[in-house]
C-alpha cells in the first residue's frame, strides 16, 4: 500500500504516547518520516530513550529517532512522573534500546523535512509540549506555509485543567510554543481533554492486549496497567483516558470524531490559569477559526482500530 500520511511525530513518552507511536508503526497508510523526542512526562535524557525502547518492541528498530529540546522556550520544565513513574515508561520492564539516537537537533530534522519535501505532504502529530515545534518556526518561519497540518493532543475547554484547574499538561508545559503554533497558519486538529477523557482503558480493553500473542500487547497491558491509576483514583471511571492513540486515528480515520472550526487562544500571561485554551466554541468573538477543535469519539472503534493494528506488532 502507497503510504498516504507521511509523518513526523514529536513526543514526551509516556505510556500513552507509546500507543501512539505503536498505532503509527502498525498503520501501513503511515510513512513515519522520523520520531522527535521532547521533554515533557519525563526529562529529554528519557524521552529520547523511551521512544527508542518503544520502536524496539515494536520490532522496527530502523526507525529513525532525534532529541529536541530539553526544556520549554521560556518557562522551567515541570515533569509528570506522578503519572508516567521515573522512567515514563513504568509497567513492564523494557530493555535499554540498541538502535542509534540520530544525531540531528529535533526542530533542524523538522525545517529540514519540511524544507525539502513538497509543500503540504508532511503532517506533524504532536504528543507532548510543543517546543520543538515553536523552535522550528522561530528559526525557519517558512515551514508554517508547507505544513499539510499539525495534529495536536493538547488543551481542554469542558472537561477543564489536568494539571491546574484550567490548564491540560501539553499546554501548561510550554503555552509560548503553543501559542506560536495555534498561531502559525498550519491547518491544526486539537485533541483535547474534551475528546480524550472519553477514550478510557476499561478492564475489557486492557485484557485484549494482555491476551495478544505478540510481545507488544502483553507490554501494552502493562503500560496501560501503570499508567491509567492515577486517573483511575483521581477521577473515580473505569480505567484512564488514553490520550495520544487519539492523535493518530484521528489522522486515519476522521470520521470516527465530531469537532468544529472555532479560535482556540492561550493564556501566556496570568500565573493562575497559565497555559488555559480559551476555546470560543460558540464563536462570540470574531477572532479567526484557528483550529479544528475535536469533542467526540465513538470510542469502541477507536479501540477497534487500536487493538487490531497492535496485533500487527511483534
Ligand atoms: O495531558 C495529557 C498529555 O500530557 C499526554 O500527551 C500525556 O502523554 C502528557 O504528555
Ligand atoms: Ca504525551
Amino acid at each position: 500500500m502507497q503510504p498516504k500520511h507521511h509523518i513526523i511525530i514529536d513526543t514526551d513518552p509516556g505510556q500513552d504516547d507509546a500507543l501512539a507511536i505503536l498505532l503509527a508503526l502498525a498503520s501501513p497508510e503511515i510513512e513515519l518520516i522520523g520520531i522527535c523526542a521532547v521533554a515533557g512526562n519525563v526529562p529529554l535524557s528519557l524521552t529520547q530513550m523511551n521512544a527508542r525502547k518503544i520502536c524496539e518492541l515494536a520490532g522496527k528498530p530502523d526507525t529513525k529517532v532525534f532529541a529536541g529540546a530539553i526544556r520549554p522556550m521560556l518557562r522551567p520544565l515541570v515533569t509528570a512522573e506522578h503519572v508516567h513513574g521515573k522512567t515514563g515508561l513504568d509497567g513492564p520492564v523494557l530493555p535499554d534500546p540498541v538502535m542509534p539516537l540520530q544525531a540531528q537537533y529535533a526542530p533542524d530534522f523538522i525545517i529540514e523535512t519540511l524544507m525539502s519535501r513538497p509543500a503540504g505532504t508532511v503532517t506533524l502529530c504532536c504528543l507532548g509540549p510543543l517546543t520543538n515545534i515553536g523552535l522550528a518556526l522561530v528559526k525557519e518561519p517558512r515551514i508554517a506555509s508547507r505544513i499539510k497540518r499539525i495534529i495536536a493532543m493538547g488543551g481542554g475547554w469542558s472537561e477543564g485543567g489536568n494539571i491546574t484547574p484550567v490548564a491540560e499538561f501539553n499546554i501548561y508545559v510550554d503555552p509560548q510554543a503553543a501559542r506560536l503554533v495555534f498561531d502559525c497558519g498550519a491547518p491544526l486538529t486539537l485533541i483535547p481533554l474534551d475528546v480524550t477523557h472519553q477514550a478510557l482503558t476499561t478492564r475489557k480493553r486492557v485484557e485484549k492486549f494482555r491476551k495478544m500473542e505478540n510481545r507488544t500487547g502483553p507490554a501494552v497491558a502493562e503500560l496501560l496497567d501503570f499508567f491509567e491509576r492515577f486517573d483511575v483514583e483521581k477521577y473515580g471511571t473505569d480505567g484512564g483516558p488514553l490520550h495520544d492513540p487519539c492523535v493518530i486515528a484521528w489522522m486515519l480515520h476522521p470520521e470516527l470524531f465530531t469537532g468544529k472550526d472555532v479560535n482556540v487562544a492561550v493564556e501566556c500571561e496570568s500565573e493562575l490559569t497559565m497555559g488555559q485554551t480559551v476555546v470560543d466554541w460558540w464563536r462570540v468573538t470574531s477572532r479567526p477559526h484557528n483550529a479544528h477543535y475535536v469533542r467526540g469519539i465513538d470510542h469502541d472503534a477507536f479501540f477497534k482500530l487500536l487493538t487490531e493494528r497492535l496485533a500487527t506488532l511483534a
